[in-house]
């Protein structure tokens, strides 16, 4: 007989226990039987195998540990002693039945006992204590150095679920940490305060505690570890370079180097990114950090570089922030001087005095402004004809403005000079070519052959450009020179430029052109004077006088033009949701003639509009909607009442602004799956979107409906206005599609509200990317709920009277409610059969 226990009021109880134990089908025959059973516990009854004739005794054999025993007579297959899940987590047994002469009657069948873990092991950090250095300017989020954590319990469980995070940070001079770990990898690194604050000027060690807890941290009985990790700042070897100088032109054997960088990172591939979109950078960078310049450059085409010299992994991600290089390119002397004309022609006329500035010659030079590398200077080399003297003109050397040196020029000695000038800079020298022409002295002035040109009719829509008079003054000074030739100007009459006159050079024949639309309406006659001028001054003591003025008159006849819009185009913001019949906008022509105005519309595919045909108000047809089109251009048609035929158009364009008027909806490809079995923490984004405009961004919200069941399995934490993330709130989910109402509020005005029923597929994944073909899954043992199901309330008043008086339970089980009235289930049947 066991003697598992000898308390004998316990008894009491048995017989009410048994009631009980007949559902619970803690007995049965012999036949291969798997069990669980969780770690930890001490004595306790498993399973009474019921005997059949002949047999008299049972047998267990395999991995009992000393620890699992059966009763040979009653067939209780029980542990008298704890299981240990680290030690061993699945036991396997043979059970025999035998007869009186120990011949086995049935069996050996295969018991399996499974060890459910507990959480009975903390977390232990691989050091007490672990170094790491960082770089000052490290890119925030990139791991410098790992601290890693072991636990001995069931790793499928939360029990070894680890999590990582910083207790203490010594010194912690800002608002933020200036490092940060990955919860779930102990990966350490700068946070965005730590790229930009770390500096080894100030602070070059750092000690943080960092701590580890099981249970993924989730609850208060998680156990904890801690260990220290000191931390080395580093000054950042990424600098920016100084701004580098290179000289124009060089001569050197490219490339060449020009600088060197260094990330904070080993093995970083070196690149550059340029800004600017340059047909070619001519800067490269090797892969160790050299900087250079690819070929010779010329400051006239480019004076200064900028670009970024990155770091990137072997991934293409950004190692280091990019660094910013910039280069000047220096002038050398390597332009020489251009003349801007290849011949300057200057005039002289031959009254002109001695000293007298009579013209300047243009140069330029492509090198640096303002430097002596584009300093010119001038010197005339050579005076043809030599005569009457060869010095008759002078250069300012540093301006190139011309003179006469001391006397007039004279027609008769000759009409025609050639000046070859030299122009230097500091290394090259140009030759410019000037002529100057000896001219007549202006005493003549043009007169007019007529001094009445009388009128000339034209209608208002005569074209621009068309001659309407041809004029004639003649000027009696030497021809071809700016003494004889005429200028034509409306000297009265004609304040806004409407015409233009033309001289033929030759001739000096003039022409009047029309230089802008003629309006009948604004203006139907011109009165002109128009006066004949020459280029050159005249010389003194000669006036031009009323025979260089003629008069002209232009009469302007009316057409009849079409009606005239107010504006060239009409443009209105409208609310999408305004009524039909909604007065929108009133459109206006006005016809020249004085005629009345008929409107319609052109274009209205929607047929949204309507215009009153004599008011131009125009009118909602039928109702707008943005989500169709969001800008409505129609053409409004304005003719004559009289003549249909005139008629002109201008474009309305509707803005229609946007009224909340579409729910929010899903917007995935996909529902969202995870895979069983789910082992906690999973998440998946759910996403949705809105037909209506988005001011800026949208900023939608997610919730569950206000039901019990949804509620208890499900949860729904924001990500962003567009995003969110659905998450099991536990694991014991079936392999099977739910259904997950979820609500979307649009947050408009007014917001609009969406329930949507979300497919949430729970599925055996056949990698981490995707479901595997839907199984029915066999369950080889009963879940806790379903084999003690409605018991639970009895046996757990029973179980606590039970606990109490014989086995010591450790502490942190009573938290764990199912596995504690299994617990409990167990030991009061062990009592029973005792
Ligand atoms: C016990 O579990 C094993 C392994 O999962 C399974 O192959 C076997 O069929 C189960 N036996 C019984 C009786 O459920
Ligand atoms: C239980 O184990 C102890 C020793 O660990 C032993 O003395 C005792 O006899 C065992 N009881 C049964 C019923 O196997
Ligand atoms: C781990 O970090 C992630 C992301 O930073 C966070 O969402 C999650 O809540 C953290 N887990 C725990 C247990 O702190
Ligand atoms: C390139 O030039 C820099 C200075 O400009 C120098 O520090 C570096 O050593 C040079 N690198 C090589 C490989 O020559
Ligand atoms: C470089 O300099 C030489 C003379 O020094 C000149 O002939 C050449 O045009 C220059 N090249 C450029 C691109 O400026
Ligand atoms: C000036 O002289 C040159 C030759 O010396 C001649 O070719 C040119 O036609 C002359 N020009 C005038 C305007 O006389
Ligand atoms: C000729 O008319 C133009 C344009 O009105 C005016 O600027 C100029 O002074 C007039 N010249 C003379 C000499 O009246
Ligand atoms: C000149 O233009 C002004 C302003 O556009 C206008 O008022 C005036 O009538 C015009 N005068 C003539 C003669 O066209
Ligand atoms: C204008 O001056 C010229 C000489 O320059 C003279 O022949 C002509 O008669 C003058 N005309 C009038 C109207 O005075
Ligand atoms: C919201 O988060 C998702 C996932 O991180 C991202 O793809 C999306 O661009 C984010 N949207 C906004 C507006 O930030």
């Amino acid at each position: 007989m066991l003697k598992l226990c000898g308390v004998q009021f316990l008894l009491v109880i048995h017989s009410a226990m048994c009631q009980y134990l007949g559902d619970l089908h803690v007995t049965g025959p012999l036949k291969d039987m798997n069990f669980s059973v969780p770690e930890g516990g001490g004595v306790r009854f498993i399973y009474q195998f019921t005997s059949e004739v002949p047999a008299v005794s049972f047998r267990v054999t395999g991995e009992t540990d000393g620890i699992i025993d059966i009763v040979p007579r009653t067939g209780i297959l029980y542990l008298n002693g704890s299981l240990d899940w680290e030690t061993r987590p699945v036991h396997r047994l043979q059970v025999e039945s035998l007869d009186q002469k120990g011949n086995i009657v049935k069996g050996p069948y295969t018991v399996t006992i499974y060890v459910e873990d507990i959480n009975d092991n903390p977390p232990q950090f691989d050091q007490i204590k672990y170094t790491g250095v960082v770089r000052q300017n490290s890119r925030p989020g990139k791991p410098f150095m790992y601290v890693h954590a072991t636990d001995r319990d069931d790793p499928t469980t939360p029990h070894a679920q680890l999590t990582y995070s910083i207790l203490h940070h010594f010194p912690n001079p800002y608002a933020e940490m200036l490092f940060q770990i990955n919860n779930v990898t102990g990966a350490i690194s700068p946070s965005k305060m730590g790229s930009h604050y770390l500096d080894p000027q100030k602070q070059d060690t750092f000690t943080l505690v960092v701590t580890v807890k099981d249970m993924a941290g989730m609850t208060m009985n998680a156990f904890t570890s801690s260990a220290d990790v000191i931390i080395t700042v580093k000054e950042s070897l990424w600098k920016a370079p100084p701004i580098i100088h290179i000289q124009e032109n060089s001569t050197q054997v490219h490339p060449v180097n020009i600088s060197q960088v260094q990330s904070n990172e080993p093995d970083v591939i070196y690149d550059l990114f340029e800004r600017e979109k340059l047909r070619r950078l001519p800067f490269s960078v090797d892969q160790n950090g050299v900087i250079y310049v690819t070929e010779p450059l010329d400051r006239e085409e480019k004076d200064t570089y900028d670009f970024f010299v990155v770091t990137k992994d072997k991934q293409g991600e950004l190692v280091d922030k990019p660094l910013h290089v910039s280069v000047i390119v220096e002038d050398i002397n390597d332009n020489p001087p251009v003349c801007q004309q290849p011949l300057t022609v200057i005039e002289v006329q031959e009254n002109e005095g001695g000293g007298s500035n009579i013209g300047t010659l243009l140069a330029t030079d492509m090198d640096e402004e303002n430097t002596l590398n584009s300093r010119l200077q001038f010197k005339i080399a050579s005076q043809v004809p030599d005569a009457p003297a060869s010095n008759l003109f002078f250069i300012q050397q540093d301006t190139g403005v011309l003179h006469l040196t001391s006397r007039s020029l004279n027609k008769r000695i000759a009409s025609n000079y050639s000046l070859k000038v030299l122009v230097t800079d500091a290394v090259f020298q140009t030759i410019c070519d000037v002529q100057i022409h000896v001219i007549d002295i202006n005493d003549q002035i043009p007169i007019f052959e007529i001094s009445d040109y009388h009128h000339v009719n034209v209608a208002e829509n005569i074209p621009v450009g068309t001659v309407i008079l041809e004029i004639q003054a003649t000027d009696r000074d030497e021809p071809a020179t700016g003494s004889s030739y005429i200028i034509y100007q409306m000297k009265e009459g004609d304040p806004n430029n409407t015409f233009i006159i033309e001289t033929d050079p030759e001739t000096n024949r003039g022409f009047v052109k029309i230089n802008k639309a003629l309006d009948f309406e604004a203006a139907p006659v011109y009165n002109l004077v128009i006066n004949a001028t020459n280029p050159e001054p005249l010389v003194p003591g000669v006036q031009y006088n009323s025979s260089s003025l003629a008069i002209f008159k232009v009469f302007v006849s009316n057409v009849d033009e079409p009606p005239v819009f107010h504006k060239t185009v009409y443009n209105k913001e409208v609310s999408e949701d305004v009524p039909v019949n909604t007065l929108i906008i009133t459109v206006e022509a006005y016809d020249p003639e004085g005629d009345t105005v008929r409107y319609s519309l052109e274009g209205d595919v929607r047929k949204w509009l309507r215009i009153d045909s004599t008011t131009g108000q125009v009118y909602t047809a039928s109702t707008l909607d943005r989500e169709q089109q969001e800008m409505y251009t129609v053409e409004v048609v304005a003719s004559e009442l009289s003549n249909a035929a005139q008629k002109s158009k201008t474009t309305l364009i509707l803005h229609l602004s946007d009224v909340n008027d579409n729910p929010p909806h899903l917007a995935m490809d996909y529902p969202p799956f995870f895979c069983h079995p789910l082992s906690g923490g999973e998440r998946a984004f759910i996403q949705a979107a809105d037909a209506d405009e988005q001011w800026y961004y949208p900023k939608f919200t997610f919730s569950l409906p206000d039901d019990m069941n949804t509620r208890n399995n499900w949860e729904i934490s924001k990500v962003n206005g567009t995003h969110a993330y659905l998450s099991p709130k536990h694991v014991d989910f079936e392999e099977k599609v739910y259904n997950v109402p979820v609500i979307i509020n649009d947050n408009g005005k007014p917001p609009l509200e969406m329930k949507v029923n979300l497919e949430v597929n729970i599925c055996k994944c056949s990698s981490e990317k995707s479901c595997f073909i839907e199984v029915q899954r066999q369950h080889f043992w009963p879940s806790p709920g379903q084999a003690i199901g409605i018991l639970i309330g009895v046996l757990l008043v029973i179980g606590l009277i039970l606990g109490t008086v014989f086995f010591r339970m450790k502490h942190k089980q009573k938290n764990e409610k199912k596995r504690h009235q299994k617990d409990v289930r167990d030991k009061s049947e062990l009592n029973r059969l005792a």
